[in-house]
C-alpha cells in the first residue's frame, strides 16, 4: 500500500491570513487567534501541559475513554471512516482503532509537520489502514471537500477543543459536521467537553506553578515573530489565565509589562503597560447546556458519559 496521503490546504490565501493577523493586532483590544499556539515549539509545550498535575482535562478524558471504550465503540459501530479533528500526534485515536476497525483514518490538524510525522508512524503500526492527512485551519471553515469518502464517518473531536469556539460558533461548526453525517447514514460524532467547576481548579489548570502554560501562551508571540517577521519582545508580555465565571470561559491574555511599541505591518502599535492581547477563550459547559448545543446543531440521538471524579463529559451524537 502507498504511504499516507497528505493534503495541505494551509497556505490557500497567505495574504488574507497576514491581513487578518495584523488587523487583530491593531484593534483595541488586540487579539491573536489560538491557532497560533501550535507551531512545533507550541505543540511540544501543549504536550507538556497535558502532563501537568493542574491540567486535568487530558488525563480525565483518557481515563473515561479507557473505562468505557467497549460500550462507546458498540454505540459507534465498526467500519467507519475515522475523522480525527485536531489529531495532533494521533495518540488519542490509536486506542480506538482496534475497537472501531475503521475503513480509513483521516487526520485533520493545523500542525502540518506534526500530523505528517504521526501518520508515518501509524503506517508502520497499522499496515493496510488507509491514512489521509489534511492540514487545514478548521477554526475558519471545515473544508472536507474531496477528502471524505462516501463511507459513514465517525467525527472524533476530543480534548474539549470545542471550547475555543464561542457557543454560537460551536453551533455553526457542529451543524456542519451534522450535515456531513446526514449525507452518510450511520455517521456520528464523538466529542469531549470540559465542564464548569470551581474557579480555583480552573484558574490553576490554566496558570500552572511551573509556568508551562505561560510559556505556551507567550510562544504565540515568538511564532508570530517567526512567521510574519514581527518584533515582539516575548519577555515583555506576562501570561494571564483565569476563569471568567460570568462568561463561563477560561480567558488567556498576554499583558504588556511596560509601555512598548511593536512594528505591525509598517505601523507602530503601542502597548501601554497593563494592556492585554487576548489569545484564547476556552468555554466550559454544564452537561445539559452542551446537550442543547448539540440539539441546536441538528443532532437528535445523544448519549453522554461523565467522568466519575471531575466535571468532564463525552458525548456521542447522531
Ligand atoms: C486544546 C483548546 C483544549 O482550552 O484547555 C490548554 C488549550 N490552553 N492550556 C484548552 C489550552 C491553555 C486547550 N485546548
Amino acid at each position: 500500500m502507498d504511504g499516507p496521503l497528505l493534503i495541505d490546504r494551509l497556505a490557500l490565501d497567505p495574504d488574507a491570513e497576514r491581513r487578518d493577523v495584523m488587523a487583530r493586532l491593531l484593534r483595541e483590544p488586540a487579539s491573536i487567534s489560538p491557532k497560533y499556539f501550535y507551531d512545533e515549539v507550541g505543540c511540544s509545550l501543549y504536550g507538556a501541559i497535558c502532563r501537568l498535575p493542574e491540567y486535568y482535562p487530558t488525563r480525565t478524558e483518557v481515563a473515561l475513554f479507557q473505562a468505557r471504550r467497549g460500550e462507546i465503540a458498540s454505540v459507534i459501530g465498526t467500519g467507519r471512516q475515522f475523522v480525527d479533528l485536531g489529531a495532533g500526534d494521533c495518540c488519542k485515536a490509536k486506542g480506538w482503532l482496534p475497537f472501531l476497525a475503521p475503513a480509513r483514518y483521516v487526520a485533520v490538524d493545523i500542525a502540518v509537520q506534526e500530523i505528517a510525522a504521526a501518520l508515518e508512524k501509524m503506517a508502520a503500526d497499522f499496515p493496510g489502514l488507509e491514512l489521509v492527512g489534511l492540514a487545514t485551519d478548521f477554526s475558519r471553515a471545515l473544508d472536507l471537500e474531496g477528502v471524505l469518502s462516501q463511507v459513514p464517518a465517525l467525527f472524533f473531536y476530543p480534548g474539549s477543543s470545542i471550547g475555543n469556539f464561542t457557543p454560537d460558533e460551536a453551533r455553526v461548526f457542529l451543524a456542519r459536521i451534522q450535515g456531513h453525517c446526514a449525507s452518510r447514514p450511520g455517521s456520528s460524532l464523538l466529542i469531549g467537553v470540559d465542564g464548569k467547576k470551581p474557579k480555583a481548579v480552573l484558574d490553576a489548570a490554566y496558570d500552572d506553578a511551573l509556568g508551562v502554560t505561560a510559556a505556551f501562551n507567550r510562544n504565540a508571540l515568538r511564532h508570530l515573530n517567526d512567521r510574519f517577521g514581527l518584533d515582539f519582545d516575548v519577555g515583555a508580555f506576562a501570561h494571564v489565565g483565569f476563569y471568567n465565571e460570568a462568561e463561563g470561559r477560561i480567558e488567556m491574555h498576554l499583558e504588556s509589562v511596560r509601555d512598548q511599541v511593536v512594528r505591525v505591518d509598517g505601523q507602530a502599535r503601542s502597548f501601554r503597560r497593563g494592556e492585554r492581547i487576548h489569545t484564547e477563550n476556552s468555554y466550559k459547559y454544564a452537561p445539559a447546556e452542551f446537550e442543547g448545543v448539540l440539539r441546536d446543531a441538528g443532532f437528535a440521538a445523544i448519549r453522554r458519559w461523565d467522568a466519575p471524579d471531575v466535571a468532564y463529559s463525552v458525548f456521542h451524537a447522531a
